[in-house]
This record gives C-alpha cells, sequence and structure tokens, in this order.
C-alpha cells in the first residue's frame, strides 16, 4: 500500500479561511475583534521565528496582534505584572507566553498565572484538568490540530485503537486525552515501554511525538493504519541539513493508509489552531456561539 499523505499546509489554509471568516463576522455583527497578545522573554533565535509568524498570522485573519518583547534578564515579579496586565485587558482574549523561558524564570509559575480562560495554548493547569475531565476547556494546539486532521480523514474515530508515542505535557498526554474523549482505545507509548514496535503494530491510529528523528520505521505501521508525525528534528544528511520527522517516512509510507508528511504535516496546523483557540476565546469572553469546527 502506498498512503495517501495528508497535507497539513492545504488543511492549515482551510481552518485559516474559517477562522477569518469568523473574525469578520464578529467584527460586523458584534463589533469585537479578537485580539492575541504573545509574550517572548529573551532572544532564542527559534522562538523569534515562531513569535514572528504567529504575529503575521494573527493579523493576515483579520484579529489583532500584541506583541510583548522583553529583556533575557526580566524579573519573574516583572512578567507576572506583564501577564497581570494582559489578564486584565479586554481587548485581549488570547495570551501566549512563549516557551522555553529564560532558566531563572518558573514556567509553571508564569503559565499559571494566565487567565485559563485566555490560555490559548492550554497549558494552564486549570484547562489540563478540564480536558481530562472532559470538560469545556482550552486545548493545546498540536494535538488539536491532529485530531482536526484525523477527523477530517476519517469521519468518526469510535472504537480505533491509537497508541500515542510520548507522554509530554504539551502533546502526548492531552493527545491522548482527545483521542479517549474520540472513544479510541488508547495506549500511551514512551521510552520505557517493553517492545514499542509490538505496541505500536496494535494501532490504527500512530501519533508519534518523541522528538527522535526517523525513530518509527516502517513495519512498525499496521497496513493501513494512519500515521500522525509531530516531530519536527533538523538532521544533516548528505552534507545537507534536513527537516524530518520521528517516523522513517519512506518505509512507514509504503504501509500506512495515510500519513503527515514533515515538513508540510503536523507542523502549520498548530499556529492554525492557536488562531482557532484565540476565535473561541473571544466569543466565549462575549458569550456568543463558538465557531464549529474549531474545538474538541
Ligand atoms: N514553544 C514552542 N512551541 C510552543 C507552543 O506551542 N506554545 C508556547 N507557549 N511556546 C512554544
Amino acid at each position: 500500500m502506498t498512503a495517501q499523505i495528508i497535507d497539513g499546509k492545504a488543511f492549515a489554509a482551510t481552518v485559516r479561511e474559517k477562522v477569518a471568516g469568523h473574525v469578520a463576522r464578529l467584527k460586523e455583527e458584534n463589533n469585537v475583534t479578537p485580539g492575541l497578545a504573545v509574550v517572548l522573554v529573551g532572544e532564542d533565535p527559534a522562538s523569534q521565528v515562531y513569535v514572528r509568524s504567529k504575529g503575521k498570522q494573527t493579523v493576515e485573519v483579520g484579529m489583532n496582534s500584541y506583541e510583548h518583547k522583553l529583556d533575557a534578564d526580566t524579573s519573574e515579579e516583572d512578567l507576572l505584572a506583564v501577564v497581570n496586565k494582559l489578564n486584565n485587558d479586554p481587548d485581549v482574549h488570547g495570551i501566549l507566553v512563549q516557551l522555553p523561558l529564560p532558566d531563572h524564570l518558573n514556567e509553571d509559575l508564569i503559565i499559571n498565572s494566565i487567565d485559563p480562560a485566555k490560555d490559548v495554548d492550554g497549558f494552564h493547569i486549570s484547562n489540563v484538568g478540564l480536558l481530562g475531565t472532559g470538560q469545556k476547556s482550552m486545548v493545546p494546539c498540536t494535538p488539536l490540530g491532529c485530531l482536526m486532521m484525523l477527523r477530517d480523514h476519517h469521519g468518526s474515530l469510535s472504537g480505533m485503537d491509537a497508541v500515542v508515542i510520548g507522554r509530554s505535557n504539551i502533546v502526548g498526554k492531552p493527545m491522548a486525552q482527545l483521542l479517549l474523549g474520540d472513544s479510541c482505545t488508547v495506549t500511551i507509548a514512551h521510552s520505557r515501554t517493553k517492545d514499542l514496535p509490538e505496541v505500536v503494530r496494535r494501532a490504527d491510529i500512530v501519533v508519534a511525538a518523541v522528538g527522535r528523528p526517523e525513530m518509527v520505521l516502517g513495519d512498525w505501521i499496521k497496513e493501513g493504519a494512519t500515521v500522525i508525525d509531530v516531530g519536527i528534528n533538523r538532521i544533516e544528511r548528505d552534507g545537507k541539513n534536513k527537516l524530518v520527522g520521528d517516523v522513517d517516512f519512506a518505509s512507514a509510507s509504503e504501509r500506512a493508509g495515510a500519513i503527515t508528511p514533515v515538513p508540510g504535516g503536523v507542523g502549520p496546523m498548530t499556529i492554525a489552531c492557536l488562531l482557532a483557540n484565540t476565535v473561541t476565546a473571544c466569543c466565549r469572553a462575549n458569550g456568543l456561539a463558538e465557531p464549529e469546527g474549531l474545538t474538541a
């Protein structure tokens, strides 16, 4: 079998179009413009690229973008004051503090100081708890993007066997909760899992989020399974820099029914879902109907 390629770049464009439509309606009918504030501490080059991209896409869908760039030696007290100001700003519906933070700042403390209703990353402990108990929450963007692609491809996921490889708070754990919410039978595998290839061979859905280049091999994949590759790993091959996923695409695409490529798979969905979460947060803040198809 040669797998169907799930085109995350095209899918993300349709999500952004939907978001832009909702934003236009919110402006016209309700006189509100969704606003997303991004806080960047320090000068990490990768973070700067992400933040620039988030700001650009936010404006492209018609929302307001607020960027707060703070020095690398900003104190915890000063950062908390910035977050507090954004929490109390009615024009700001979403707040994202770019991670990683410099070592002297306590990430958990900062994230948990964000108003959960504005926590468009879905990292606040309240949102983690709400998701875990099947209640309405803000859902982390990357797993939400994976769920949207899976629902689009399969329709219902009910009863499917899903294996999530990786147990991070940002991807693995929330992904497992979302799949459980859609009535999959979910296994979370990780670095200590015994006989990982055999565990993966049972899966109708494989989500790989471990950060190890091309670790998941084709002969681990059940014939016809759907493979979602969250990994973005920079490697050098044949003297060239290359981006690869956590899945060995060449061999896995011979066995899978459908697979996301790297780049152009899950990656573009993350910011699209951040924009979707900001619209959702804006609707909730204003007591308006939530956009359909953009939430879990
Ligand atoms: N750094 C890399 N990805 C992310 C993300 O999704 N959210 C935040 N806040 N920081 C990140």
